[in-house]
């Protein structure tokens, strides 16, 4: 059920679409959801901003079934009604409660099977149960009803244990049912927690099954409980990286996204984020303050403090840092170093080669071993269109040169510093593209005594 506003988070965007580890609310629930049954058989409830959640999860390949208006979870089922009347049993999730874990819906999807019950509901003891339904029980396994909030009476807020919003149910006795229920409450939904009584009274087995982990059915309806989650996912995730050999110092500082991998004795210095698609090798070291974003490290590769790493490759052994802005397209070779305020877009650098201060890199394709000196820069777009730089294998390039593309230095050449370079290098050659030094002896004494003449009279 993904179809609500989540008017309590007071934003524009659908509940569902507000992301925490990295992607949707809704994404986490079908990843869990995917590992139970295949993605044919799943099928999201849409409707507030259908169009913006269907693209957020396109990708997973899970049908769509549009709830026009919103009228409650009851009816966000009875909108699914021709899709799920084909499955002998339904397992029902809420696209708010996403930390959800697949062995635990297996659990409940396990306990329905075996007790052959009409509803089985996921429930949890939170620390704090205010603002979920309480599932009031009838002995240890069945259950007699579910009571919302609002509608607790005060013999019944002392009762600790929540709904958790998924459920399993055979379909047959929800479908011939779900019509019953009324829009007569609070908010005049029609509650698919309604279900429970009404299958109770048509002497139908209606039970519950208690997670072990409360933190894990927490739904999020506001935004501060949503950064809560958001947290606790993400300390899960470094959990499961530090279980696998990752070395993380100070997990609680570092950020990460679920999809992240990282292979184990790789450490991660406090204050990093490892975010979307991003992959890292082992023995790698990721020190402070770096923002790694769809990006793939291999083995050995050192990123130093503050770097920015954008949909980039690096290869094994090479050395960013400090300070180095990698944007999309760097691909950075073997035991390469892209140094201090070196900022990189579309760059193919070879093995060995080194660009270590201070220095633009924009659509070049640099070899091996080449050694671009401080402060160059390609100068490759001339107002209207990018041009790219060749800088072959072993050239050197002075410091402080403009390379003006398009323009190729050769294999072997030298580029001397401060040069201006505009025409192709040849293999070999001596570049010099500057002004000659001119130098004018006695200039500075001849010019201090004329100012202290001045000053005398
Ligand atoms: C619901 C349960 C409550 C439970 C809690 C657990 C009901 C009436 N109450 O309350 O017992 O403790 O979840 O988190 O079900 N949705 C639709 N269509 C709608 C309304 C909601 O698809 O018309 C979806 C929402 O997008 C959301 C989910 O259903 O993903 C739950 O809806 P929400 O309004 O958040 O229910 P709660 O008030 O949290
Ligand atoms: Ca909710």
């Amino acid at each position: 059920m993904a179809a609500g506003k989540g008017t309590r988070l007071k934003s524009k965007r659908a509940k569902v679409l507000h992301q925490i580890g990295g992607k949707p609310l809704l994404a986490h629930v079908i990843a869990a959801a995917a590992r139970i049954v295949p993605a044919e058989d799943i099928y999201v409830v849409v409707g507030h901003q259908a169009e913006e959640v269907r693209a957020a999860v396109a990708d997973t390949n899970v049908n769509f079934v549009l709830q026009p208006e919103q009228r409650g979870t009851g009816h966000a089922i009875m909108c699914a009604r021709e899709q799920v009347r084909q499955y002998r049993n339904l397992l029902v999730l809420s696209g708010d409660v996403p930390l959800i874990r697949p062995t635990t819906i297996e659990r409940l999807r396990d306990f329905h099977l075996a007790r052959k019950a009409a509803m089985t509901i996921l429930t949890a003891e939170p620390a704090e149960p205010f603002g979920y339904g309480r599932v009031i029980r009838a002995g240890s396994e069945n259950v007699k009803a579910i009571v919302e909030q609002k509608a607790l009476s005060t013999a019944l807020q002392k009762v600790q244990e929540i709904n958790s919003g998924i459920y399993a149910f055979a379909t047959g006795p929800l479908l011939a049912d779900i019509d019953r229920l009324t829009s007569d409450n609070a908010h005049h939904e029609f509650y698919l927690t309604d279900m429970a009584a009404l299958l109770v009274k048509r002497k139908a087995r209606v039970m519950a099954i208690k997670a072990d982990d409360p933190e894990e059915v927490l739904g999020a309806n506001t935004l501060a409980e949503l950064a809560s989650l958001d947290a606790q996912l993400r300390l899960r995730k470094c959990q499961e990286l530090m279980s696998s050999g990752v070395v993380i110092y100070r997990p609680d500082t570092c950020v990460i996204d679920a999809d992240v991998e990282i292979a184990a004795d790789t450490v991660l210095e406090p204050f990093v984020q490892i975010l979307g698609k991003s992959r890292i090798g082992s023995d790698c070291r990721v020190r402070s303050f770096s923002v790694i974003s769809d990006s793939q490290l291999s083995d050995k590769v050192l990123v130093k403090p503050g770097c920015i790493l954008d949909q980039s490759q690096i290869s094994s052994g090479a050395i960013l840092g400090p300070y180095s802005h990698l944007r999309p397209g760097s691909e950075i070779g073997e035991s390469a170093h892209v140094g201090n305020f070196v900022e990189t877009k579309k760059v193919r650098m070879g093995r060995g080669s080194k660009a270590n201060h201070l220095t633009y890199l924009g659509d070049a394709e640099i070899g091996a071993g080449v050694n671009v000196g401080a402060g160059t820069i390609t100068c490759n777009y001339d107002g209207t269109n990018k041009h790219k730089t060749v800088i072959e294998d072993g050239a050197f390039i002075g410091s402080d040169s403009t390379l003006v593309a398009p323009v190729r230095v050769g294999k072997g050449a030298y580029v001397a510093a401060g040069s201006s370079i505009t025409d192709d290098v040849p293999e070999d050659a001596l570049a010099i593209g500057r002004g000659r030094q001119v130098l004018k002896e006695g200039w500075a004494s001849r010019r201090r005594e004329a100012r202290s003449k001045m000053d005398g009279k």
